[in-house]
């Protein structure tokens, strides 16, 4: 049947060029089934993208706002006029459920229309010099070519983020997608094609990390790096963005979150906010819930409503209507979380819940929700990235040891907390060390308007999203003006 299926080539200045090599896009809740083919882009293909990149930035970089703005909300109203494929698509290669893709791609839509608003707002702030008659403006410009390399597990809502404010503050893109996930990302890229952009203002190159993601921190013509990924993959991207050209660098990276549970917290709000948290797009969110630090008086409460929940939970196929948690992505995120799911048992950690592979129709990568309690914050199951349905439960006596918990750990990016004191919620907010802070909600989910971003091994460079953009995708000029004499 090889003939039947449909092949995907780069998009480089303006044309969509057919690669040498192609990679087999599989969906991982059904591995019979063959998505299609996607390029595997080569040294000369990135080069192109750079290249025609570079050649868009003079004329792109001076559009008027207006202009650019138009075009973001073309992008905007083609990606909501093909939602339900775009979500089919998200939900067939990357496992999450129908609903979930469907927000996500919402999420794009609303991204790209942000941007088109935010682009017409006033861009710089006027002074005056403090001992001399000189008034200075400050005046936002682009940075020049940048080079996106995303993640698969948002294979739209983060090229949307990243590529969004790129283009709505001037700069010109080439973006690389995940090679696992690259047909929602392709299809943007046809979106965005569509839209009447000048060609070369985005690119789009699929390929290996190693070497389209490698070409694109080395490259002379790049002027910034934003990465979201694996926080080892991030520090190379980082050193080599550096190395080659002192690049503005953007990284977005792990998380081990901690969701603390108090004993005056309400039991329904700590049960849903932990199940999302954890669970959600099958634990697949460097926001994810993966240590719920639960306080003595209410721990076994708590866990016992908690597995209740589990146990409602439907495994299977991403597409079909009644189920609530799609596959794992692909069969070695699967042995990963299986690995670790063993290695807390080793450690002395209680399989609550869950823990194994689980069989349906079609051979997918199924695993069951899985909850260890008894666990201890300082192993390695509570402080290395699962990244998948897999959370531990962390016993503390008193708030004091929660908070301490909470903070110990290389990671910081997202942190919540469910209680009914204002007095903890406010102090908690305080002295947490992570970016996202959530009182009486899930740790994952973040609106699209506020910087996203957090501390430590978690983030690297300026917040992304919400205004906050536009310090990683413009650098700032301060003008001074003398009037001189009248
Ligand atoms: C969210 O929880 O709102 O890669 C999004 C990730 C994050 C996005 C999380 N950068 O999982």
């Amino acid at each position: 049947m090889a003939s039947t299926v449909s092949h995907h080539g780069h998009l480089i200045d303006g044309h969509f060029v057919a690669g040498d090599e192609f990679s087999e896009n599989r969906n991982p809740s059904n591995t019979d089934d063959l998505i299609g083919l996607y390029a595997r882009g080569q040294q000369k293909d990135v080069d192109a993208a750079i290249a025609a990149a570079a050649e868009a930035f003079t004329k792109w970089s001076s559009t008027r706002p207006a202009e650019r703005s138009a075009a973001l909300q073309r992008i905007s109203v083609g990606i909501t006029a093909r939602e339900a494929e775009l979500a089919d698509m998200l939900a067939r290669e990357e496992g999450k459920t129908l609903a979930e893709a469907t927000g996500e791609v919402k999420r794009a839509a609303a991204t790209f229309s942000y941007y088109a608003g935010e682009i017409l707002h006033a861009q710089g702030a006027v002074y005056q010099s403090l001992a001399t008659p000189a008034s200075i403006q400050t005046v936002h410009r682009p940075v020049g070519v940048v080079g996106i390399i995303t993640p698969w597990n948002f294979p739209i809502a983060i090229p949307a983020w990243k590529a969004a404010p790129a283009l709505a503050y001037g700069n010109t893109v080439v973006l690389k997608p995940a090679e696992l996930t690259p047909g929602t990302s392709w299809l943007l890229a046809e979106i965005i094609h569509q839209s009447g952009l000048p060609n070369g203002v985005f690119n789009f190159v699929m390929g290996s990390g190693r070497l389209i993601g490698t070409r694109l921190t080395e490259s002379p013509l790049v002027k910034a790096i934003t990465f979201t990924g694996s926080s080892s993959v991030g520090k190379s991207v980082a050193n080599s963005a550096v190395e080659h050209g002192l690049k503005k660098v953007q990284l977005e990276m792990g998380g081990k979150n901690p969701l603390i549970v108090m004993d005056d917290a309400d039991i329904n709000t700590a049960v849903a906010a932990a199940a999302d948290g954890a669970f959600g797009s099958t634990g697949q969110r460097c926001t994810a819930s993966s240590r719920l630090v639960v306080h003595d008086t209410i721990h076994d409460r708590f866990v016992d409503a908690l597995v209740a929940r589990m146990q409602s939970i439907i495994v299977g196929d991403a597409r079909a209507s009644d189920t609530t948690m799609g596959p794992v992505v692909s069969e070695s995120e699967l042995q990963q979380d299986l690995d670790y799911i063993a290695l807390g048992q080793r450690e002395g950690g209680n399989l609550a819940f869950g823990g194994t592979t689980l069989e349906a129709e079609t051979s997918g990568y199924y695993l069951q929700p899985t909850l260890l309690t008894d666990t201890d914050n300082s192993w390695r199951l509570n402080q290395e990235e699962i990244f998948g349905p897999v959370a531990s439960v962390i016993r503390v006596h008193d708030y004091e040891e929660a908070i301490h918990v909470a903070n110990d750990v290389d990671y910081g990016l997202s942190a919540g907390i469910i209680t009914t004191s204002l007095a903890r919620a406010h102090d908690f907010a305080a002295r947490s060390r992570a970016g996202i802070l959530s009182v009486n909600r899930s740790t994952a989910g973040t609106d699209l308007h506020v910087p996203f971003g957090g501390n430590r091994a978690s983030s690297y460079g300026s917040r992304e999203q919400g205004t906050a953009a536009r310090s990683f995708f413009t650098t700032t000029a301060s003008i001074y003006t003398n009037p001189g004499e009248v």
